[in-house]
């Protein structure tokens, strides 16, 4: 039978001869059917129903058999929020389904109820962290044991990594967490201590607590607020207990960036967890992307390939490193490139160390490399209506979707967070996959973010997320990006770094 982009190509046969390397040209590659037998889509139990291999929509990988409770454990002020959302927002990345369960909103939401309902007044206060107040550690208790189970049910619903954010700062509490988990089949439990001996980093998180508009503290001078804070650390420090048992899967951060110690980590999901873990450090630092300047197939509307830059993209790579100096100064800065030319040419005039990465190439358009958009439409009329339809799940015929680019880009992710100051010269689809991991950006808004040619975007991570700044040099460039069709609102990421306190949690 004839599939509807056969008919699409013999169609052609009767028009004009197509350009050498345009549409249907002898130089357009062929799409191998040899190879879609060999590759198939997710065993997943409902994959899309136009899911059929290739040079269509590929169904989103199976993790439903995925199910970890990541028990934090620490005392106050060690940075168990910031792992955890950071953790979260890696995992989201690669599409697994996360979700955070803080045991202090939960209190939160529990007494903002308790004083509508019966007029009790709330406290938060260190007094009810005080282990020597029976009543209160009653509550804390049933608070952390209802927070598990909201986490449980999840788990079951669907979820695959449930961050039960909390203390869990005492064997006893470990060890009901434990038990309790271990009554579902196929849930695994972890612990993740993090443990600060850094005087300078808990009094920044100490700092960054009650300056952050913490609800705990909305009625009390930031003075009133630190002493009491302080006191509620004092509490959990005449308890606490750290993690000692031989037998717990569980992994201990020192100072963030400085030791891990990693104890009955066992499968691919834990492994992979363990391994993000170990590359984080807190040194402040800027991740710098920019787009190649503009090249000859940008100019002439095309796709992919390996073109060299414009002469509006050569006065780019010229202009860059004055930008780049004036911002960083003499800080010490690594240049990234793909290894297409026309990110190579872009960089050359950079006076850092650079590094060329095969992972950063363009997502590859495969049989459509080297066309326009309109050569697409043209040859592939069903298989451009399904990337309209949805681009981050679209592969091209023997080439890419933003899903594999995301898969490829995982060992770049894990070097970025292991280094310092970096400036990347990539592609469209690249940068776009990479700033959607620091703003933390769904998969389908992804492959329609604005990454300009001739501009400069500086990222700064702060504790929950990462300022940006953008710099565009005044070189004119073509405008290559296509907007998701029937959108007049394009996703852009407006950043926040400030901390979400989940004020809405049941
Ligand atoms: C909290 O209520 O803020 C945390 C409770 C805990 O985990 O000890």
């Amino acid at each position: 039978m004839e599939t509807p982009s056969e008919s699409a190509v013999s169609s052609r046969v009767s028009s004009p001869p197509p350009a050498t390397f345009g549409a249907g040209g002898p130089m357009l590659k062929q799409f191998d059917r040899s190879t879609a037998s060999s590759r198939k889509g997710s065993q997943s139990s409902t994959p899309p129903i136009t899911v059929v291999g290739i040079g269509n929509k590929v169904a989103k990988p199976d993790y439903s058999e995925a199910k970890i409770v990541l028990a934090m454990v620490g005392l106050p002020a060690r940075g168990k929020s910031y792992l955890s959302n950071k953790l979260m927002r890696y995992l989201k990345w690669l599409e697994y389904d996360v979700k955070v369960f803080n045991v202090g909103q939960l209190r939160r939401t529990r007494a903002r109820q308790q004083a509508q309902q019966a007029g009790i007044r709330e406290n938060h206060t260190a007094e009810f962290f005080s282990h020597n107040n029976e009543e209160a550690t009653r509550r804390r208790d049933q608070l952390a044991e209802d927070s598990l189970e909201m986490l449980i049910q999840w788990l079951k619903d669907g979820g695959n990594v449930g961050i039960h954010d909390a203390t869990n700062s005492t064997r006893s509490r470990r060890a009901k967490i434990e038990a309790r988990v271990a009554k579902e089949k196929g849930m695994s439990v972890i612990f993740l201590e993090s443990v600060c001996n850094d005087p300078a980093i808990i009094a920044a998180n100490v700092a960054l607590k009650v300056s952050s508009g913490d609800p705990d503290y909305k009625d009390m001078s930031r003075e009133d607020a630190k002493r009491d804070f302080l006191r509620r650390i004092s509490e959990y420090e005449a308890v606490y207990e750290t993690i000692t048992e031989p037998h717990l899967s569980y992994l201990r951060i020192t100072d963030v960036g400085n030791q891990v110690t990693v104890s009955h980590i066992n499968g691919y999901l834990q492994s992979r967890i363990a391994f993000y873990l170990m590359n984080l450090h807190l040194k402040p630092r800027s991740i710098f992307f920019s787009r190649h300047g503009e090249s000859q197939y940008n100019v002439e509307g095309k796709i992919g390939g390996d073109a060299p830059l414009s002469p509006r993209g050569m006065q780019y790579a010229k202009g860059l490193p004055a930008l780049i100096t004036d911002n960083i100064g003499d800080a010490p800065l690594t240049v990234w490139t793909s290894t297409l030319q026309r990110t190579i040419q872009t960089a050359q005039y950079l006076p850092y160390n650079k590094l060329t990465w095969k992972s950063l190439d363009e997502l590859d358009a495969g049989v459509c490399d080297g066309m326009t958009y309109e050569e697409i439409e043209q040859a592939y009329p069903e298989d451009f209506a399904h990337r309209d339809e949805d681009k981050f799940n679209y592969r091209y015929r023997g080439g890419e979707s933003y899903r594999d680019v995301v898969v490829r880009l995982e060992p770049v992710i894990m070097e970025l967070e292991r280094q310092e100051n970096i400036l990347i010269i990539g592609h469209q689809a690249i940068l776009r996959c990479l700033y959607a991991y620091f703003h933390n950006l769904p998969q389908a808004d992804l492959p329609y973010i604005k990454i300009p040619l001739h501009t400069v975007i500086k990222l700064t991570p702060k504790a929950y997320g990462c300022d940006e700044e953008r710099y565009a040099l005044p070189i004119g460039a073509v405008d290559t990006h296509r907007p998701k069709p029937g959108t007049p609102q394009q996703p852009h990421a407006t950043p926040n770094t400030a901390r979400e306190y989940y004020g809405n949690d049941k």
